[in-house]
This record gives C-alpha cells, sequence and structure tokens, in this order.
C-alpha cells in the first residue's frame, strides 16, 4: 500500500512558521476558495473517517458554552476525539465567562495550556475579544450575531443534493437572527440565491445585510430580503427556518409567536417552492410553530442530515485551524 501526504490547497496555518493564525469568528472569515476546500476535505473526512483518526493527536479543545447544547457540544467533542484530540468542557451557563476575571487574562492562561478555544456566547464581542487576546486559534460555536459551523453544513448539506451551490436558491423564513446572518454570508459567498423573509422589525441587522450585498457584488449572488414569505419561497430548491425565539429570548416567547404565526414553514407554503424543495432547520425545532409535524417528518426535510453533518465539517474546520492537514497521511487512491 503506497502512502502518500494528502495535501490541500486550505491554508493549514498552524503546521508552518509564517502564515498568521485564524479564526472562525464569522462565516465572513473565509472566502469562497476556501469553504470549496474545506467542503473537500468535509467529504473526505464522511467518507472515510477511519483513515483520520490521529491527524489531531496530542492536540486540546476547550470549551466554554454560555448556553445549552446538544448538537454543537457533542459534534465537537465527537469530532475532536475521533481525530485523536482531546475536550475540555467548561458549563458557563450559570454566569458569563468573564464574570469572575477578565477576557484578556483568561485568555492569556489557555494559551499555554490548551491549542484551540471554542465559545458559544451571548455577546459575539465575547468571541472577538478571546480571538484578539488569545494566540490559539478560537471558534464561534454560536453567538447572538452569528452560528457559522451551523451555515457550513448547511451549505455542505445542500452540495451535497444539488452540487454547484451558485445554482441553488435559499429561502430563509422567520427570524433574522443567528442562523440568518450566517447563511446570508455563506450564501453570499458561495455565488446562491437566498432569499428572507421576516415581519417587520425582525429582519436580518442592516450590517449583516450590507455585507452580504458587498460579497454579492463579487460573486454574482442574488440576495433578496422581503416580509412576505410566499415572495421568499417561490420556486425555492430548500426552505429554511429556525425558532422564532433564540436562547436569551425566552421571555419573549408568547409575543413573538403571533408575529410569527403568518411565517409558519407548513405544507401549504411549502407548495409554493419548488417541486423537489428540500425542508432545513438547525435544530432545535419547535414543532407545531415554526413548523408544522407533516413538513419537518416528510422525506424531504433534511435536518437530520444537516445534523449529522455538523460533525463531519466541525472535523475539517479543526483540521484546517489545528494543522491536521499539513501532516496527514492517508491511502493513495492509485495504490
Ligand atoms: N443547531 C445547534 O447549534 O444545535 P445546539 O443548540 O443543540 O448545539
Ligand atoms: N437561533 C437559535 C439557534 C439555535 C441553534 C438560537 O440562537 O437559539
Amino acid at each position: 500500500m503506497t502512502l502518500r501526504t494528502q495535501t490541500f490547497e486550505l491554508n493549514s496555518p498552524q503546521a508552518k512558521p509564517g502564515p498568521p493564525r485564524r479564526d472562525l469568528i464569522s462565516t465572513h472569515d473565509l472566502d469562497a476558495h476556501e469553504i470549496h476546500a474545506l467542503f473537500n476535505l468535509t467529504a473526505m473526512l464522511k467518507e472515510r473517517p477511519a483513515d483520520f483518526r490521529s491527524a489531531l493527536a496530542g492536540k486540546q479543545m476547550v470549551m466554554f458554552f454560555e448556553k445549552p447544547s446538544l448538537r454543537t457540544r457533542l459534534t465537537f467533542e465527537a469530532g475532536m476525539d475521533s481525530l485523536g484530540g482531546s475536550t475540555f468542557f467548561v458549563d458557563q451557563t450559570g454566569s458569563r465567562i468573564d464574570a469572575r476575571e477578565s477576557l484578556h487574562d483568561i485568555a492569556h492562561n489557555l494559551e499555554r495550556w490548551i491549542d484551540l478555544i471554542v465559545l458559544r456566547t451571548f455577546s459575539h464581542a465575547t468571541v472577538e475579544e478571546m480571538a484578539a487576546h488569545a494566540d490559539v486559534p478560537v471558534i464561534n460555536a454560536l453567538s447572538d450575531l452569528e452560528h457559522p459551523c451551523q451555515a457550513l453544513a448547511d451549505l455542505f448539506t445542500l452540495q451535497e443534493h444539488f452540487g454547484d451551490l451558485s445554482r441553488i436558491h435559499l429561502a430563509y423564513v422567520g427570524d433574522g437572527n443567528n442562523v440568518a446572518h450566517s447563511l446570508l454570508l455563506a450564501g453570499a459567498t458561495l455565488g446562491s440565491s437566498v432569499s428572507i423573509a421576516t415581519p417587520q422589525g425582525h429582519a436580518p441587522l442592516a450590517t449583516i445585510v450590507e455585507a452580504t450585498e458587498e460579497i454579492a457584488g463579487e460573486t454574482g449572488a442574488a440576495i433578496n430580503i422581503y416580509t412576505d414569505p410566499r415572495e421568499a419561497v417561490a420556486g425555492a430548491d430548500a426552505v429554511y427556518t429556525d425558532v422564532w425565539a433564540s436562547m436569551g429570548q425566552e421571555d419573549e416567547a408568547n409575543a413573538r409567536n403571533a408575529v410569527f404565526a403568518p411565517y409558519q414553514i407548513n405544507s401549504g407554503l411549502m407548495q409554493d417552492a419548488a417541486p423537489h424543495a428540500l425542508f432545513m432547520h438547525c435544530l432545535p425545532a419547535h414543532r407545531g410553530w415554526e413548523v408544522t409535524d407533516e413538513v419537518i417528518d416528510a422525506p424531504n426535510s433534511v435536518v437530520f442530515e444537516q445534523a449529522e453533518n455538523r460533525l463531519h465539517i466541525q472535523k475539517a474546520i479543526l483540521m484546517w485551524l489545528l494543522g491536521g492537514v499539513g501532516r496527514l497521511p492517508v491511502r493513495s487512491a492509485h495504490a
């Protein structure tokens, strides 16, 4: 059996001295070339997990989560374990990360012990500040502004179904929240059509829309923001929704349920999408509110494929940021 070192075009900053350390704070941190390279690596990790068992041997990751998690926590932990690395989880749901000492001081402790930091926070500034101070890579595992790991897994899922992402139309209906922001940025970067429909007052942040339109100007992506869900969904290849009240907004749930009721994804709304349209949701879902059982349990619902792909995409992100790529012997396809 011939062994060769697999190479990727993805720049692997930790593999050799020179390039600056990279973080994944926003979907905006990756250009189209890098996302495609990440997706190629993701596909290999998904197809041949056994070939990557020791890719990150000896690497250690710490996770601080200010909010609950099922998918993100377990896919990061299982992913790191399957690459040979180890994880330390810090339950930060009782107080903010910086409640006891400054982020500056925490960062300069962590960088001396640990190779990579994963944060789930309320304030996006917490992730940015940790990255500004720490000398090791930082990953945003969801903040109030963005959820980049989710959007990358979602676009990878769409690529598995449709191939060329520059030809797909993704419609997102619901709250203009962190997930919507990251889907806008990732979709625009990859040249996809992204339509969003939200109630008035719940549109994506203007700064995100402006950044998305600037990217779209370069990639040819079509970005449309509506208040009418039918306009957004018309002819779409995939229809996506998320909870109407995100973590931290639980007190607003009743008021939001009334405002968002016309934005429910039900079989009537799905009929306006393309006949082959997929249903997508990052989960957790509130069945009977933002989506009906009939839609989420239908054969064209890919919600559990999205959840599975969280594992594979995050393994690729970990390898990219920790330099596992450059030192990986894999079986030659020609052996
Ligand atoms: N989709 C997602 O991030 O799920 P968790 O909140 O369970 O991590
Ligand atoms: N918008 C949701 C996503 C959960 C994965 C939240 O922030 O709670």
